[in-house]
């Protein structure tokens, strides 16, 4: 394991206010997203979708790495270059997603286990030759009547401990992925509750399994009440209540943590960052960072609509997102900000 290049990459991923794009929905996703919008489901839309992002002049300033989709990372642009050069040519560290997806647990109702660990030292390593230098795994939590169980919980974490340790070896950054969702009615307190456990939990199995904490990067939810609850915190309580979780589940030897949005709006997703990072920027041992997909994309892929004529204006408010989370890790993002 070379520590090094491990620990200098995840330094990187979050270094000088910028964040990750995560433009690794697999199949069935982005597919619904497509769905939803009337575009279609093709390999070939999901190819021009993917060139429109990667080909948006200037996203290096903010963004500094992408995750990417099996499919992606063996698909070419228009004019024959291969999408992770372009990637790379931008100055963006390209990563992959390397769980095949959480499906059904079985003897547990209504929770989830993300697949993929078998086989994966060969996938991880044929990645690293393709160029890809870090990788994700996504876990995701739901929180329900008497649900998450331990039994969830601790599988998940023995999961994604594995592949991290399985990414080290191979000299990928391992995006440690935890979700805890938001659907549902529960409150903050539930979420933090929750959110601590999970951390724990984790964070005992990656020292288990002898991951390299320096080397890894978390990417975990804000903690956030339930979309249908109806009390709705601030964004300064939630901040208050994220980094107060963290603080006590995160190991200080983790070099940053990048939150997912998870179905908030963009311009929430960007005001809680901010958030966080005006009340505690410089004085937590990690960097606040972000890894968002829907966040950042979505505006783009609302203007694209599947339309070759669309595209640059879809590629500016791509730019414009990206534009702005960066200025929310400074805490210098603004609603008048959001409306430019
Ligand atoms: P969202 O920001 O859309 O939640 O996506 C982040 C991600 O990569 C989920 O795994």
């Amino acid at each position: 394991m070379n520590t090094k290049i491990l620990m200098e990459t995840a330094k990187s991923l979050v270094a000088n206010n910028k964040g990750i794009l995560a433009m690794d929905e697999s199949f069935p996703t982005c597919n619904k997203r497509f769905a939803k919008l009337g575009i279609p489901q093709t390999e070939d839309f999901r190819r021009a979708y993917r060139e429109l992002i990667v080909t948006t002049h200037g996203l290096g300033e903010f963004i500094s790495g992408a995750i990417l989709f099996d499919e992606t990372i063996r698909q070419k642009i228009k004019d024959g270059t291969p999408m992770i050069k372009v990637i790379a040519d931008a100055g963006i560290i390209p990563g992959i997603k390397v769980d095949t997806g959480a499906k059904e647990m079985a003897g547990y109702p209504g929770e989830k286990i993300s697949e993929g660990l078998d086989g994966l030292r060969d996938r991880l390593i044929e990645y690293h030759q393709m160029g890809a230098r870090f990788a994700k795994w996504r876990a995701v939590i739901v929180i329900g009547d008497r649900i998450p169980t331990q039994g969830c919980i601790e599988a998940n974490a023995q999961s994604l401990a594995r592949y991290a340790a399985l990414c080290q070896e191979t000299g990928l950054v391992p995006i440690v992925e935890p979700e805890v969702l938001m659907d549902g009615e529960h409150t903050m307190e539930r979420c933090f509750e929750v959110t601590e456990e999970v951390l724990r939990t984790v964070f005992n199995q990656l020292y288990m399994q002898r991951v390299l904490l320096e080397g890894m990067i978390l990417k975990c939810n804000m903690v956030l009440p339930g979309l249908a609850c109806p009390i709705q915190e601030s964004a300064d309580d939630i901040a208050d209540a994220t980094v107060n979780c963290l603080l006590r589940a995160v190991p200080a030897a983790v070099p940053g943590i990048a939150f997912l949005s998870g179905g908030q709006s963009a311009e929430l997703a960007s005001a809680r960052l901010n958030a966080v990072n005006v009340r505690f920027k410089s004085k937590l041992p990690w960097e606040l960072s972000f890894s968002f997909g829907r966040a950042i994309q979505q505006p783009a892929l609302e203007i694209w609509h599947g339309e070759d004529a669309n595209v640059t204006e879809a590629q500016k408010a791509l730019y414009h997102r990206a534009k702005c989370n960066q200025a929310a890790r400074r805490g210098e993002y603004s609603a008048a900000m959001a409306r430019k």
